[in-house]
């Protein structure tokens, strides 16, 4: 089964054709990054607006690349969820569009059960069940994946998402937008033992994160120094930074992979893409002796392939959508509206 899929929740406009859930037979990728790096984050109306400019075009390029017409999928599939609503909005109405236009079925695909996805391309053994990390800009969760549309979330954060946090200790930094990648390398030339940061946890929730006191120190650290006249050595913080975020993710991972069982851990998200967290998990899980998946890094942000592969999965198990689908903001894993 070959799926064309769109994928415009946040600042990427892409597009994918997919064979079987696995095979990437094409991706496009157009990034709006450089016009929100002035604004220092994603403006929403931008993103909506070049998504409306990009998407034939991406989509386009993905079925050349292909070398199908669009007779020749099987499917459409789109991410409706979760994201900012005016940018999913584009590709879900597009979407239907398309599936309306050539009569194919249409199929939903959860972001986050995209990104978890994207490690079916990578890994084309893996199957669940499996223990996974998700870090991405908008969430942080340990996820039990139970089956290939089946999920128990086991922890979350109780706060700031993993990304979000990289990215506003980048800015306080005065690094551009978006600031994990800009981290990463300062604290690739930093020394991480150098500024003591705290480790915050969540009482009774032992595998939930809590992010924003870790950020909040961070940020003090910033301004006390400055206003004391003192440097701070930015290579040092960022090192110092990354290791306390990535350890209070591991930590928690392999806890909850000892308590439950898991001999397969997986990593997903743009934050999997961080030098740190890839080492750390790596040396945890050989440590363990547990299995570890990551996807590459160009399988790590967001792309149309990964809402490609999950989408087979989805219509195998679920079936289409129907044409009355609507874009949502939030929405949980399980698909649960959360707002
Ligand atoms: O998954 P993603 O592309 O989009 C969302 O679904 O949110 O994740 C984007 C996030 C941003 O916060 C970005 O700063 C972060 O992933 N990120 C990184 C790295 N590359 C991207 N964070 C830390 N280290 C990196 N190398
Ligand atoms: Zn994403």
């Amino acid at each position: 089964m070959k799926i064309l899929a769109i994928e415009t929740s946040c600042d990427e406009t892409a597009a994918a054709v997919v064979a079987g859930g696995r095979r990437v037979l094409s991706s496009v990728i157009y990034s709006q990054l450089e016009e929100h790096r002035i604004y220092g984050g994603v403006v929403p109306e931008i993103a909506s607006r070049r998504h409306t400019e990009q998407v034939v075009n991406v989509t386009e390029r993905a079925l050349v690349g292909a070398g199908l017409p669009l007779a020749a999928v099987d499917a459409v599939a789109v991410t409706h969820a979760p994201g900012l609503i005016g940018a999913l909005l584009v590709g879900v109405n597009f979407a239907k569009g398309l599936a309306f236009a050539a009569k194919k079925p249409l199929i939903a695909v959860h972001h986050i059960r995209g990104h978890v996805a994207a490690n079916f391309i990578a890994h084309p053994s893996l199957e669940p069940p499996f223990l996974c990390l998700v870090v991405s800009g908008g969430h942080s969760h340990i996820l039990e994946v139970t089956g290939y549309t089946g999920y128990r979330v086991i922890g979350k954060t109780r706060d700031d998402a993993a990304g979000e946090c990289f990215d506003k200790v980048a800015r306080v930094l005065g690094m551009p937008y978006p600031g994990g990648v800009e981290i990463d390398k300062a604290a690739r030339l930093g020394n991480s033992d150098r500024y003591k940061l705290p480790r915050p946890r969540v009482e009774n929730r032992p595998y939930d994160f809590s992010f924003s006191g870790l950020k909040t120190a961070a940020i003090n650290l910033v301004h006390n120094a400055g206003q004391k006249g003192e440097a701070i050595d930015q290579n040092d913080l960022a090192a110092s930074f990354q290791h306390a975020v990535c350890d209070s993710l591991c930590s928690r991972f392999f806890a909850a992979a000892d308590e439950l069982g898991h001999k397969k851990l997986v990593c997903a998200g743009g934050v999997c893409a961080n030098t740190g967290l890839r080492r750390m998990l790596t040396e945890g899980a050989a440590g363990r002796g547990r299995e570890l998946y990551m996807p590459p890094l160009e399988l790590c942000g967001d792309n149309a392939a990964m809402i490609g592969a999950q989408a087979f999965y989805e219509y195998r198990e679920h079936g289409g959508a129907t044409l009355s689908l609507n874009g949502a903001a939030t929405l949980d894993i399980a698909g649960q509206a959360t707002e």
